[in-house]
């Protein structure tokens, strides 16, 4: 008989913590081309592997996902920085009716067990963490996506100063689409191309921007296949995996110059203590600051 069940791995668990079995498949959404647990058939899975994300209703929505894929009696071994969910694994698995076992490791917490018959609470969980349209802000979203119950005041300010755009661009690290959305408003606007690294976002940006001129990507903006464009607009991400990380809202602001044409213009806004003059200024030929306020800078560079 062949076994034709998946190794599943969910994100990135440092090697220093875990060993990852060899030939497991990927189902992080924040991994482009990876695999959804959500349309994982039942009992589908025979070990998995998962860096827990931080956010409580994302985390019981994701361990729910992996516990009905996994069969009974598979294997599962889930882990998180200590203060960032961590903490809580072992109760979490255990109220979906997991006899789980808890150990320390690299101010890790790394919870064991094996897929019970009978699952308790995951109705619940899943219903929390689901997709669905917030009545207030009327924007699809998820839990887990950027800012995923409130506009994000960056963006609130962005889309307040935003320069109408024309021709063909890219809103990069779309998010739900709520920036795009506003540059839609201009009519001189011939396409934008959606782009995040998050599918939740991308596939909730579907939902939001229901116009023929936009496309979506799910993909590193920094390897995306994008050229010759009139015009980028971002909230660049500052942060990767929780760490703030300077480099990646540096590097998306290289690649807004590879992508413009000649001629191009990079909206941006961006938090104001990070240094984003000293690559706008050496990477455009000229950078302007549009307006400096409430912990926030909106900036204009042309190619
Ligand atoms: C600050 S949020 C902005 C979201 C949205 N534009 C808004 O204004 O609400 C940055 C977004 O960049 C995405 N992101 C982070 N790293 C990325 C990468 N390397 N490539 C593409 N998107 C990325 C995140 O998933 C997040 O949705």
């Amino acid at each position: 008989m062949t076994d034709d069940k998946q190794i599943a791995v969910y994100g990135a668990p440092p090697a220093d913590v875990v060993e990852l079995a060899p030939g497991a498949t990927q189902f992080s959404p924040l991994m482009p081309g990876a695999a959804a647990l959500e349309q994982q058939a039942e009992g589908s899975v025979k070990a998995l592997t998962m860096l827990a994300p931080p956010g409580t209703l994302e985390r019981r929505y994701v361990i729910a996902l992996a516990l009905r894929a996994l069969a009974i009696g598979a294997p599962f071994t889930i882990l998180a920085p200590n203060d960032r969910g961590g903490t809580r694994l072992r109760k979490e698995l255990q109220a979906f009716g997991c006899v789980v076992e808890e150990h320390a490791r690299r101010h890790h917490r790394i919870v064991t067990g094996t897929r019970p018959a009978l699952l308790t609470g995951l109705d619940e969980a899943l219903t929390n963490g689901a997709p669905r349209l917030l009545d207030d802000l009327s924007v699809w979203s998820q839990p887990g996506v950027f800012s995923w119950d409130r506009i994000d005041p960056g963006t609130e300010m962005l889309i307040e100063h935003l320069p109408p755009m024309r021709g063909r661009g890219a809103d990069f690290g779309c998010g739900s689409g709520i920036l795009a959305h506003a540059v839609l408003a201009s009519p001189k606007v011939v396409e934008i191309t959606l782009v995040d690294i998050d599918r939740r976002a991308i596939e909730c940006a579907e939902h939001n921007v229901a116009d023929p001129r936009a496309r979506f990507l799910w993909a590193d903006v920094r390897s995306a296949d994008l050229a010759d464009l009139d015009f980028v607009v971002m909230n660049a991400p500052f942060h990767d995996a929780g760490a703030e990380d300077k480099k990646l809202a540096q590097s998306f602001v290289q690649r807004a110059a590879q992508v413009l044409g000649k001629g191009g213009v990079c909206v941006m806004v961006a938090n104001r203590h990070l240094p984003y003059e000293a690559i706008l200024t050496p990477t455009f030929k000229r950078a302007e600051l549009l307006i400096e306020t409430g912990g926030y800078k909106i900036y204009e560079a042309h190619k």
